[in-house]
């Protein structure tokens, strides 16, 4: 018996890296030791202290049964809480709902707002969700807007050719080319949005990661966002807890109502014990500023970015110091999957642009997500491979 996948499914772009990783099977078999520049996991633990907390919460029974589908009335609480001192945005409780991570989010967004046909304006390059998981497999049609390194990195509003479109997606700090923005720029994302009946789902997944002074926004700081964004969060890179599939979106009433009506017909929310522990997490801020684990974390990841960065500069790339996320977007002036090939041959797996639009063509993606020793080692590699 033979089953046909859904015209949806068949839509979803081809899986660019099948290649790629077959090499690095057929590296790996041989005994090479790759070291992996590609995967936005990071390698640090939890803290210590949310650790304790998942611990003690899965350890208390009451904590077993179905939670509500919006998410539990204190983790919600801890939610406005923690957007009120980070953000100075103030959120009542149906402004909140908890998700099992923010990719699920921004998949089930669509699923409440999006029809047959829909435009959705999503940025290229850029986190593969938007398009498919979101748009493509809600029967949507993807819009582009480039992501030019001319720009910044940020879309051209005055060069975007809105199509009807009736959602459109952000995220900065951006992944993959880990460019930030200003308010500035974030009031003239919600004019445009306001200006062409838009639905903005902001994704602020690594607000948290940030270096060298940078303080990363909250599109909801900006006046009017209210009207017509909804933002996105995780507790997977603030406290190295992707696993743990707990996140949340805030924002405007009715948006955050849909995308909640959506979760009712799929999920019950996040683990209850998962959502205490995050309220635990959370309330280690005790004001604007990140916690003492958060400082040490990113400035761990600093120092990695700085031996990368300068490695790749003295190699005659030229590549900025990421503001921000535990990626660094490099011009690696020829295509993409040719330099990852030729990395590859020296034992380092990076991530060709082009797997995040074609837009990301001529760009290689690496992270910083393993121990500075083995990115200390992956960089000879790098040295070696360009001489
Ligand atoms: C830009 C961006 N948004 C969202 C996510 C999803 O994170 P999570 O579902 O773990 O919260 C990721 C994960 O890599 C990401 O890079």
């Amino acid at each position: 018996m033979t089953f046909e996948y859904a015209e949806r499914i068949k839509r979803l772009p081809p899986y660019l890296f099948a290649e790629l990783e077959k090499l690095m099977r057929e590296k790996r078999c041989c005994g090479v030791d790759l070291i992996s520049l590609s995967i936005g996991d990071p390698d640090l633990p939890p803290p210590d202290f949310v650790v304790e907390a998942l611990k003690e919460e899965a350890a208390n029974l009451k904590n077993h049964n179905y939670s509500f589908s919006q998410g539990e009335p204190d983790f919600r609480t801890a939610v406005s809480e923690w957007c009120k001192k980070r953000f100075g945005v103030d959120l009542a409780h149906e402004q909140v709902v908890a998700l099992l991570g923010s990719k699920e989010g921004i998949a089930n967004v669509a699923r409440a707002f999006i029809n047959p046909g829909d435009r959705v304006l999503v940025p290229d390059p850029a986190y593969p969700v938007y398009a498919n998981g979101s748009t493509l497999l809600c029967d949507g049609i993807p819009v582009l807007m480039p992501l030019l390194e001319e720009n910044d990195f940020r879309p051209d509003f005055d060069k975007i050719e809105p199509h009807d479109a009736k959602m459109m997606f952000l995220n900065y700090p951006n992944n993959p080319t880990a460019a930030t923005v200003d308010r500035a720029f974030l009031k003239e994302a919600v004019d445009f949005a306001k200006d062409n009946k838009l639905i903005l789902c902001y994704d602020n997944a690594y607000s948290e990661i940030t270096y060298d002074g940078y303080v990363a926004p909250s599109i909801l700081e900006v006046d009017g966002a209210m009207d017509v964004a909804i933002e996105f969060h995780s507790l997977s890179k603030t406290f190295n807890m992707t696993g743990d599939r707990i996140g949340f979106a805030v924002g405007n009433k009715e948006l955050v109502a849909g995308l909640t009506q959506v979760k009712t017909q799929i999920d019950s929310g996040p683990p209850v014990y998962t959502q205490k522990a995050a309220i635990t997490a959370l309330q280690s801020y005790k004001s604007s500023e990140p916690p003492e684990f958060l400082r040490q974390n990113n400035q761990i990841l600093q120092q990695r970015r700085d031996l990368l960065v300068d490695t790749l500069c003295k190699y005659g790339y030229e590549v900025e110091k990421s503001k921000a996320t535990f990626y660094v977007w490099v011009n690696c002036k020829c295509d993409s999957m040719v330099f990852a090939k030729k990395l590859l041959d020296a034992g380092v797996a990076v991530t060709p642009g082009l797997g995040f639009g074609r837009f990301g063509e001529g760009y290689a993606r690496m992270t910083f997500t393993q121990p500075q020793e083995r990115i200390a080692e992956a960089c000879d590699r790098i040295a070696r491979a360009f001489k």
